[in-house]
């Protein structure tokens, strides 16, 4: 049976190879207006719609990359109904849990919406970012059954599909996870720390968008302090990222997503007048 995954456009690179090799036909909704910078929620919904039934859905649960544009409450409520209504799957990508608010029950708020709408949605969850963990390979996969009965029948399935991929998946970073997790004073240190974190981006944020302001640059950098998470959609065109690389040696991905875990009050200076040298 043939099965369509939809991906938002843009969405991370890695996603369409990943959905392909699985088996499934790729197709992307519209996610993001590049002229405005902003989320094209008005399409995604349209596209949303036009899905067949039984299509995947995947769905950034927060900090989308690479836009940094998430759905609001209000936004993300429609999309619920709209998915549940259409009979789709939503497949949430969580990636970032704690980059957009600073709080990762904050940024769960899709999720938990999703699931109290009565929908079922697969969920999977990286926590090479937010626990600094990126060499452990350390993640998980979520499924809301509708009953116990059929929860075990999906595990069961799982098993089948894991076992002569990877038989079985390395413990150390879910150690390492757990002992954070179940202790209360280790959860408050993970909690502020990952405070501190979004907090600086997004400090990082402000100064480089003022930056810009201040090199003269008559562009509308307003989207850099708008996004949320650990990028910046800059806008630039593939033509000024490389122009960027090759003369004053500041790198992001071709797409002019800069990541803003990168930027820091000392090269905030430079980085914004290799932007302007490029954009003017
Ligand atoms: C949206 C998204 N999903 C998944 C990943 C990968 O997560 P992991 O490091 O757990 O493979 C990334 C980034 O690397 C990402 O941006």
């Amino acid at each position: 049976m043939l099965v369509l995954q939809y991906v938002p456009n843009p969405t991370w690179g890695n996603h369409i190879p990943i959905f392909q090799n699985s088996g499934l036909e790729v197709r992307k909704y519209r996610y993001y207006d590049k002229e405005s910078s902003d989320l094209d929620f008005v399409n995604m919904m349209k596209d949303i719609k036009d899905m067949p039934e039984g299509s995947i859905v995947l769905l950034h649960a927060c900090a989308h990359n690479p836009t940094g544009m998430d759905p609001t409450l209000e936004q993300w409520k429609e999309m619920s109904e709209t998915i549940k209504k259409h009979n789709l799957l939503p497949f949430f990508d969580c990636a970032y849990q704690g980059f957009a608010s600073g709080d990762p029950n904050t940024d769960a708020a899709a999720i938990r919406m999703f699931v109290e709408d009565g929908l079922q949605p697969m969920v999977v969850q990286s926590f090479s970012k937010n626990f600094g963990l990126y060499g452990q390979r350390i993640g998980a996969l979520s499924v809301v059954g509708a009953t116990e009965e059929e929860a075990k029948r999906v595990v069961s399935q799982m098993k089948m599909v894991v076992r002569p991929m990877y038989s079985n998946p390395p413990r150390h970073g879910a150690r390492i996870v757990t002992t954070i997790l179940e202790d209360p004073k280790l959860t408050q240190d993970f909690l502020d720390q990952c405070k501190g974190m979004a907090d600086r981006i997004n400090l990082m944020r402000v100064l480089l968008k003022d930056k810009l302001t201040e090199t003269g640059s008559t562009k509308n950098w307003d989207h850099i302090s708008k996004q949320i998470g650990m990028f910046a959609y800059s806008g630039l065109s593939e033509d000024q990222v490389m122009q960027m690389r090759e003369n004053q040696h500041v790198y992001c991905t071709a797409d002019g997503r800069i990541s803003m875990a990168g930027v820091t009050s000392g090269n905030v200076d430079y980085i914004a007048d290799a932007i302007h040298d490029v954009s003017k």
